[in-house]
């Protein structure tokens, strides 16, 4: 028996479907070039995570698991970061008891070359207020004595009121401030306030001198050097220049 030629032929709707699969077929390669070869804003579908994105709380989120809803916590009271003990009272805070310390700590070693890191210290962490000679004349309170914020008075270190503070104090005052002047103990690490507090010191000592006590050769250095070229109140730039 032969079938008639017609029912050999295959289907036309399945031709019809096999043309259709295979067009769908091409939409993901083309996805795939696409996303090779485009940039976008949204992220990539991560079908395996890895450690790429991890499940996490970022800064400042909220996390309704604690009551306050907030996903940073403080660290437990009491709790002391390794390294960070600081028992030592006298060298990590200046005080000696319930008072300020008067001396250096042992640790620190008073000498030319603690003198010259603090005064490239000094330079770079004080004398925007204090100015180079500590008298309070430094290029801030230069410009708000001009600007509409109003005077900002900073402190003339070799003053009464400045020279009032014994070492542990002055240790204190740069890594925590007073009153108007803010701290430095996010800059400046514990060794190097010492440095700054050993120049700070030669430096109010060596503008309380007695002319007597400079010896001879010190002396003749001094006055064979060369005065500086300035106007009378002793800025070299006038103060309308780089309002
Ligand atoms: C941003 C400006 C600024 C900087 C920088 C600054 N100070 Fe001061 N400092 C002040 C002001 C303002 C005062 C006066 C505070 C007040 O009102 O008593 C002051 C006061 C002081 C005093 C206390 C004197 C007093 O008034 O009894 C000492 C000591 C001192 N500064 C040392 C330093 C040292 C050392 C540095 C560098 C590490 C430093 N300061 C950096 C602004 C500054």
């Amino acid at each position: 028996m032969t079938l008639p030629i017609k029912d050999t032929q295959v289907p036309g709707w399945i031709i019809g479907s096999i043309i259709l699969v295979n067009m769908f077929l091409l939409i993901p390669p083309v996805l795939v070039a696409k996303a090779r070869y485009s940039t976008s804003r949204t992220p990539r579908i991560h079908v395996f995570l890895d450690m790429d994105q991890q499940q996490k709380f970022k800064t400042q989120s909220a996390n309704s698991f604690y009551r306050d809803n907030r996903a940073m916590r403080l660290p437990v009271p009491g709790t002391v970061a390794r390294g960070e003990l600081n028992a030592d009272k006298h060298y990590n805070w200046g005080t000696n008891g319930d008072d300020w310390a008067t001396t250096f700590p042992s640790q620190v070693k008073v000498n030319a070359d603690l003198l010259a890191r603090g005064e490239e210290r000094f330079g770079i962490y004080c004398t925007p207020c204090h100015g180079i000679s500590g008298h309070g004349d430094g290029l801030v309170p230069r410009r708000t004595a001009v600007s509409d914020y109003g005077a900002w008075l900073v402190t003339d270190l070799s003053s009464e009121k400045g020279l009032a503070h014994p070492i542990g104090e002055l240790f204190n005052i740069i890594g925590y401030g007073i009153n108007t002047m803010p701290g430095y103990r996010s800059q400046i690490p514990v060794e190097d306030r010492w440095a700054i507090v050993a120049y700070v010191k030669a430096l109010q000592f060596s503008q309380s001198v007695d002319v007597a006590e400079i010896p001879a050769e010190e002396k003749q250095r001094l006055e064979s050097m060369e005065k500086p070229s300035s106007s009378e109140d002793g800025s070299t730039a006038t103060p309308e220049e780089g309002r």
